[in-house]
């Protein structure tokens, strides 16, 4: 097995044979709070992959251009060659999390239209929110790459909205990472999945017990496995029919 190019907290990604093609391998690991708090949940790699590839294939189905090529195994995914643009673009369909604890907005309460959000992807950082003039100054996009990122990810939140919701989930928040390709055209890359996603089972009304995503493991809630195999089971029913 060669080298790995980049190893992340949940990711190693390798190069392959071919110089416009990646391998990525999603990992048990689990981190939360910039890596804070460690643990493994024991098959997340198997079905982040998974629901990954699953939510990619959609996505390009719509037209939205993304670094997913195949899934070759339980674990592995064959994607485009990008180098990720240092930023993670977050949309807010419902209050949740960091927006929660820095405004005092009540957790749940609707965002309408929904909000858009850059965080500087820097560990060390502790990847902060930057406003508008930070980004400017900062220079890790042009102005109309920061466009660009803006509209994709408002078009993948209308797409995945309509397909969680035809699967009985709710998608609160998530976040999404782009790279550039070697022509420099911007994809989206990284992976889509209960890591990277708050997603709420609207089967359930208990506030705790209707959690289908990594804040499960991050409040210790407990069934963090059953949640994340859950979600694999309605995607993939969904993604079936
Ligand atoms: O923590 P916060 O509320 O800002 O997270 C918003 C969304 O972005 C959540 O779905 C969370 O899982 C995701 N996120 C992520 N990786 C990070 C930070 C947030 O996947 N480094």
């Amino acid at each position: 097995m060669s080298a790995p190019l980049y190893e992340g907290k949940a990711k190693i990604v390798y190069a392959t044979d071919d110089p416009q093609v990646y391998r990525t391998y999603f990992k048990d690991d689990a981190t939360a709070f910039n890596a804070q708090k460690r643990g493994q949940i024991s098959g997340k790699g198997a079905i982040n992959c998974a629901v990954s590839s699953y939510l990619f294939r959609v996505l390009a189905q719509a037209g939205v251009t993304n670094h997913f090529i195949e899934q070759i195994s339980e674990r592995e995914m064959r994607v485009q060659a990008v180098e990720i643009v240092p930023l993670e673009v977050v949309v807010r369909n419902l209050a949740a999390g960091s927006l929660c604890k820095q405004t005092g907005i009540a957790e749940g309460t609707a965002i309408a239209p929904p909000l858009v959000e850059f965080y500087l992807k820097d560990d060390a950082l502790g990847d902060p929110l930057l406003t508008p003039d930070r980004l400017r100054l900062l220079q890790v996009a042009t102005e109309a790459e920061v466009q660009h990122l803006q509209g994709a990810a408002l078009q993948v939140n209308t797409l995945l909205q309509a397909f969680f919701n035809r699967c009985g989930i709710t998608l609160v928040d998530f976040k999404l990472e782009f790279g550039r390709d070697r022509q420099g055209q911007i994809l989206l890359a990284d992976e889509i999945s209960p890591d990277t996603c708050r997603l709420w089972d609207q089967q359930e009304t208990d506030p705790e017990k209707r959690i289908l995503d990594k804040d499960r493991f991050r409040r210790d809630l407990g069934n963090v496995e059953a949640a994340y195999a859950r979600v694999l089971e309605l995607v993939t029913q969904q993604a079936e029919l």
